[in-house]
């Protein structure tokens, strides 16, 4: 593991992406910072450098367009001539039920969300592949494997991140190619993703508890970096918990996390929004979003019993025939 490590962040401007460069900055890598506003970006960049950060650059840009992420491989060549690391984070959501949402915002979701990634990770294999080291991380989430209600686009999205890894971890091991494909499957976190949000569902949106903060995700990101060899990582135990509830009884997880959805993440009545679908979002790119994170661990926790209950009431219920 090289201690200056070349780090490629896709979404480095604002939550998850934000705290990663932070805490690669800590390690004296070398950044190279993608997301497509260019003030916000900058600001990132000074802070990673006060951290400690090696060498910092910024690629502006909408990562849903090869060339976008074809500039940051440049450059990182260019400048370090090499990307030990990719970090593929930049995304988009947009909340509304499948039949009320705007097909364009549907598709541009699907636009950032997969063919992004896809972008990001045929540039990283650009430099990877003929160097034979390097791993690329793709942010996926639970909602690629147990997805919630109003935001089916982004399911969709996450489920195909994931079967991206899958893939490709198949074609590199026939291909004897020593590149490492992490898939980081997350829970709900305290970023700014749903101030940013579109959203056609007629009511503000909260982060959907248990919330946990970004920090738990960068500190499987870096075990990733140590370890590469574990293909998949579902952030928390109640995380996996879930995972494996909805393998075993999917119709009654998906009835208890559609309630949940419902009742704790819409507020009150507010107009539509596109939010940061086709520009950057004018809300903060801080790495919280103010909605919890560690103090509240005790809520976490019986948050998550909750869900678990739920998915167990309505099991029971369709078990009596109630
Ligand atoms: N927050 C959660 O609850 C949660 C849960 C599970 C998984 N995740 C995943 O974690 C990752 C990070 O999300 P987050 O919560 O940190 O969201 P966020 O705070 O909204 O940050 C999104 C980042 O992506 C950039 N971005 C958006 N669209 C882009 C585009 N077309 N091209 C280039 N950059 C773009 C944004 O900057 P610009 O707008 O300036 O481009 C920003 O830097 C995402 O993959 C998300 O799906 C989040």
């Amino acid at each position: 593991m090289s201690p200056s490590p070349v780090v490629v962040i896709t979404g480095a401007s604002s939550g998850l992406g934000r705290a990663t460069a932070q805490a690669f900055a800590k390690r004296h890598a070398k950044l190279v910072l993608v997301a497509r506003g260019a003030s916000t970006l900058e600001d990132v960049a000074r802070e990673a450098t006060a951290l400690g950060a090696r060498d910092v650059v910024t690629v502006s840009g909408d990562t849903s367009d090869q060339a976008t992420t074809d500039r940051a491989v440049d450059t990182a060549i260019a400048r370090n001539g090499r990307v030990d690391v990719w970090i593929n984070a930049a995304a988009v959501t947009a909340y509304g039920t499948f039949w009320e949402q705007p097909a364009a915002d549907f598709e541009r979701v699907l636009q950032v969300d997969i063919n992004g990634y896809a972008n990001g990770t045929r540039s990283a294999l650009r430099a990877m592949m003929p160097q034979r080291s390097g791993l690329i991380v793709n942010v996926a989430s639970i909602l690629g494997e147990v997805p919630q209600p109003y935001s089916a686009a982004y399911s969709m999205s996450k489920a195909a991140v994931i079967a991206l890894g899958r893939s490709l971890r198949s074609e590199l091991s026939l291909a004897n190619s020593p590149v490492h494909v992490v898939t980081v499957l997350p829970p709900t976190l305290d970023t700014p993703i749903f101030h940013h949000s579109a959203n056609a569902t007629g009511h503000e949106l909260r982060a959907l508890p248990p919330v946990y903060p970004a920090s738990d995700v960068v500190d499987v990101i870096l075990a990733a970096w140590k370890h590469p060899r574990k293909p998949e990582r579902t952030v928390t135990g109640a995380g996996r918990v879930l995972v494996r509830q909805h393998n075993k009884r999917p119709v009654a997880v998906e009835a208890a996390v559609a309630k949940q959805t419902q009742v704790l993440q819409l507020g009150k009545p507010a107009p539509d929004t596109t939010g940061n679908l086709y520009t950057p979002s004018g809300d903060p790119h801080t790495v919280s979003g103010g909605w919890g994170g560690r103090r509240r661990k005790t809520g976490r926790l019986l948050l998550a019993a909750a869900v678990a209950a739920g998915a167990a009431y309505v099991l029971g219920a369709k078990r009596s025939g109630r």
